[in-house]
């Protein structure tokens, strides 16, 4: 996944409930806005138990599995469809590394965070995982495809 695949792909990016209670939504949304990336999808939610344990389901065997389930589901979460080309790998660049204090500054969670449990920000591992997780989140007629408005950089 460190690859940066040159194709429309689109990735789930969720603000985790810390992120929220911290007042960081906009900083983080902007990062995501800043780089040139197309929204397709955003909403307040809190999320409920069975959903948190459906997108975590691969790490259900590990010891702080129970821990991530109850932070996840701790109180609202902003949850967001990106699309763009090579966003995957691009969006877990702009994130940074899972653990917060090994994150490079100018990273989200280099930045904002310290806490591995507590590392404000999910995106998708995969473009497959990325499709997976925004059909999990996101009901239909949640998402909206539109064209950006082709205003040229230089006249
Ligand atoms: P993972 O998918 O490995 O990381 P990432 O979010 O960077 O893709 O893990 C999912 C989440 O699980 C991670 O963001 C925070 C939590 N987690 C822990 O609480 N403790 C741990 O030791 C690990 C590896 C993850």
């Amino acid at each position: 996944t460190s690859l940066i695949h040159a194709e429309v792909e689109e990735s789930y990016i969720m603000i985790k409930p810390d992120g929220v209670q911290r007042g960081l939504v906009g900083e983080i949304i902007s990062r995501f806005e800043k780089k040139g990336f197309k929204l397709k999808g955003l909403k307040l939610f809190q999320c409920p138990k069975d959903l948190a344990e459906e997108h975590y389901k691969d790490l259900s065997s590990k010891p702080f599995f129970p821990k991530l389930i109850s932070y996840i589901t701790s109180g609202p979460v902003v949850c967001m469809a990106w699309e763009g080309v090579g966003v995957v790998a691009s969006a877990r660049k702009l994130i940074g590394a899972t653990n917060p204090l090994q994150a490079e500054p100018g990273t989200i969670r280099g930045d904002l965070a310290v806490q591995t449990g507590r590392n404000v920000v999910h995106g998708s591992d995969s473009p497959e995982n990325g499709t997976r997780e925004i059909a999990l989140w996101f009901k239909e007629g949640e998402l909206t495809e539109w064209t950006p408005v082709q205003t040229p950089w230089l006249v």
